[in-house]
């Protein structure tokens, strides 16, 4: 499977009606993981690089509830990007997957739902040390 396959595009239903829009995320539902832990990133300027990780343990689902974003996804092999400019957008992002979140718009909120609660241990931050790994794991 490729990396664009793995890292699925979500498209959230949108109940809202004329009194505004709703969309709801249930765990292994709309996303393929129950939710152990969710954050969010704003005020992050347009020349920051943030994520620039992997992560052994945790799968996530990235959405764009207000303003834009891009996510840089590898898997040391392949390499996509994906445009996050709607509330009701979201990709989800497997184990042992690269990803860097970058061009954020002004008033970017970027909600970040994750299978783990939070262990810094299972973040790989090095990116040769992640290819490294990537390597001996396809040999
Ligand atoms: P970091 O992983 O660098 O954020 P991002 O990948 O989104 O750019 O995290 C920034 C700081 O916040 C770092 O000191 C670790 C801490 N942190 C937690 O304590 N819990 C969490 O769930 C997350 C995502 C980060």
């Amino acid at each position: 499977m490729s990396l664009k396959d793995k890292c699925t595009l979500l498209e959230f239903n949108d109940l809202g009606d004329e009194r505004g829009k709703l969309v709801v995320i249930e765990g292994n539902r709309a996303i393929p993981f129950d939710i152990k832990r969710v954050f969010y990133i704003y005020e992050s300027d347009s020349s920051v690089v943030r994520g620039q990780h992997a992560n052994r343990e945790s799968e996530f689902v990235l959405i764009n509830v207000a303003g834009k974003s891009k996510v840089r996804i590898t898997d040391s092999k392949e390499e996509f990007i994906v445009k996050l400019d709607r509330p009701m957008i979201g990709v989800y992002i497997p184990k042992m997957v690269w990803k860097d979140m970058y061009d954020f718009s002004e008033d970017s909120v970027l909600l970040v739902l994750a299978s783990t609660h939070y262990d810094a241990s299972e973040y790989i931050r090095d990116y040769s040390d992640y290819e490294k790994l990537m390597n001996e794991s396809s040999v």
